[in-house]
C-alpha cells in the first residue's frame, strides 16, 4: 500500500484552475466523438447493505458503446482524433489476446473506416472468443504470434506498418505514438467533470473515488487536483507492471505538459494498492471472483475478471481493514472489460473459486 497524505477532508488545497479553463485546453485536441457519453452514475443500495453499509456508487463506464463498452470508449476519442489529425489510414496495434483495448480499437475503427492491423503478444492458438471473437467480427487483420516479447512484438508492428507504408497507407502505430498512451488519462480528466457534475446535482459528497489503477485514475487524480475536489483518489493495481503507481505520476505529469496545465501532481495526491493483483496479470483471485459474484448477486452489475474484479476485490478488504468506513461515500469507477467473462480460461478459474454458486 501506497498513501502518504492524500488530498481531501478539510485541508482540501484550492482550485488551480476552473473547469471552463480545463475543458477549453481539452477542446483545443482533434477528437472523434463516437463514445456514449455521459455515463450513469448509479445507487448500489444491496451492495452497500452487503459491505457493511458504507455508501456504494458505480460510475457506469461499462456503458461507453463500441462492442460492449469500457474506459477506452473516453480513450479512443482522443486518440481517434490523433490519427485522423495525422491523416492516417491504417492503426496499427499490439496487445495481449484478452486486451479491451485491442478490441474497443476494432470498434472504433470499424466505425470511423480506418484499416485495424493487430499483432497478438501469444495469440498462436488461443480460441476464436470473447475480445479475439469481437475482433474478427470487426474486421480486424489480426497476426497472432507465438512471443509475448514485447519488443519481437513491437518489430513485428513496426515491419508491417513499413509494409504498409509501401503500398501506399499512411500507418499509425501505437506504441510509436506517445500521444496515443496518455489519451486516456486526457479522457479521465473530462469524466472527472462530468462525475462531478453528476454529484453536485444529486447532493452527494464523496469521500473516495475508487478505481482500477492506470491511465484513467491517472486522470481522475489529475483532475482532482487541479481543481480541488473534496475526494481522494485510490487506485487498486490488476495490471502486471508493479510500479503502475509511478506511471500514474508520468502519465499526469506528460498530460500537463501536453495541455499547458499547472505543473501539480504529486506521488501523495492518489492511493495506490498493488497487492490484490494476486499471483498473477490476468488470473482472478478468489477474493476477486467473490466481488464479482457479490456485484452480480446483488445489484445485477457485472465486473470482469482482470481489472474490476479485483479493484472491488481492493475496496471489499479496504472496507474490512477499516481503511473506509461505514459512514463513507465511495464512488468506485467501472471500467468495463466485460467480454472477457466469456473467455473459456476465466469461466473455470471462476467457477473454481465461486462454487456452484
Ligand atoms: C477494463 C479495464 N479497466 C482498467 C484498465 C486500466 O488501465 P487504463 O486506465 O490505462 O485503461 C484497463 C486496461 O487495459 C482495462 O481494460
Amino acid at each position: 500500500m501506497l498513501e502518504a497524505t492524500p488530498n481531501g477532508g478539510p485541508n482540501v488545497p484550492p482550485a488551480m484552475m476552473s473547469e471552463q479553463a480545463l475543458a477549453d485546453a481539452i477542446a483545443t485536441l482533434p477528437r472523434e466523438r463516437v463514445a456514449f457519453l455521459p455515463t450513469p452514475l448509479e445507487e448500489c443500495p444491496r451492495l452497500s447493505q452487503a459491505l457493511g453499509a458504507t455508501r456504494i456508487l458505480m460510475k457506469r463506464d461499462d456503458l461507453t458503446g463500441l462492442a460492449f463498452g469500457g474506459n477506452k470508449g473516453r480513450h479512443l476519442e482522443f486518440r481517434m482524433g490523433d490519427v485522423k489529425a495525422k491523416g492516417c489510414d491504417v492503426y496499427i496495434n499490439v496487445n495481449r489476446w484478452e486486451s479491451n483495448d485491442a478490441r474497443i480499437m476494432a470498434a472504433a475503427c470499424a466505425k470511423l473506416g480506418v484499416r485495424y492491423v493487430l499483432v497478438v503478444r501469444g495469440g498462436v492458438g488461443k480460441p476464436m472468443e470473447a475480445n479475439l471473437l469481437l475482433e474478427h467480427l470487426m474486421g480486424a487483420e489480426i497476426h497472432p504470434l507465438e512471443t509475448m516479447d514485447r519488443d519481437e512484438t513491437n518489430q513485428e508492428a513496426e515491419r508491417i506498418g513499413l509494409q504498409l507504408q509501401e503500398e501506399g497507407y499512411t500507418p499509425y502505430v501505437y506504441h510509436q505514438q506517445p500521444f496515443a498512451r496518455v489519451a486516456g488519462t486526457i479522457g479521465y480528466l473530462e469524466a472527472t467533470v462530468e462525475l462531478a457534475a453528476q454529484l453536485a446535482e444529486r447532493n452527494i459528497h464523496p469521500d473516495y473515488i475508487y478505481g482500477v489503477a492506470g491511465t484513467s485514475m491517472a486522470g481522475i487524480a489529475l483532475a482532482t487536483k487541479l481543481l480541488g475536489y473534496p475526494w481522494k483518489v485510490r487506485a487498486i493495481s490488476s495490471g502486471d507492471r508493479r510500479n503502475l503507481g509511478n506511471m500514474m505520476l508520468e502519465y499526469g505529469q506528460e498530460v500537463q505538459d501536453i495541455l499547458g496545465l499547472p505543473d501539480c501532481l504529486q506521488p501523495d495526491d492518489f492511493g495506490y494498492w498493488d497487492e490484490y493483483i494476486g499471483g498473477e496479470y490476468a488470473v482472478p483471485t478468489p477474493d476477486s471472483a467473490r466481488a464479482i459474484k457479490l456485484a452480480a448477486e446483488t445489484e445485477a452489475l457485472i465486473l470482469d475478471p482482470v481489472y474490476t474484479g479485483k479493484a472491488l476485490a481492493g475496496l471489499m478488504d479496504h472496507i474490512d481493514q477499516g481503511l473506509v468506513d461505514s459512514s463513507d461515500t465511495v464512488v468506485f469507477v467501472h471500467t468495463g472489460g466485460l467480454p472477457n467473462l466469456f473467455a473459456s480460461t476465466f469461466r473455470e478459474s471462476l467457477s473454481d473459486a465461486i462454487g456452484s454458486g
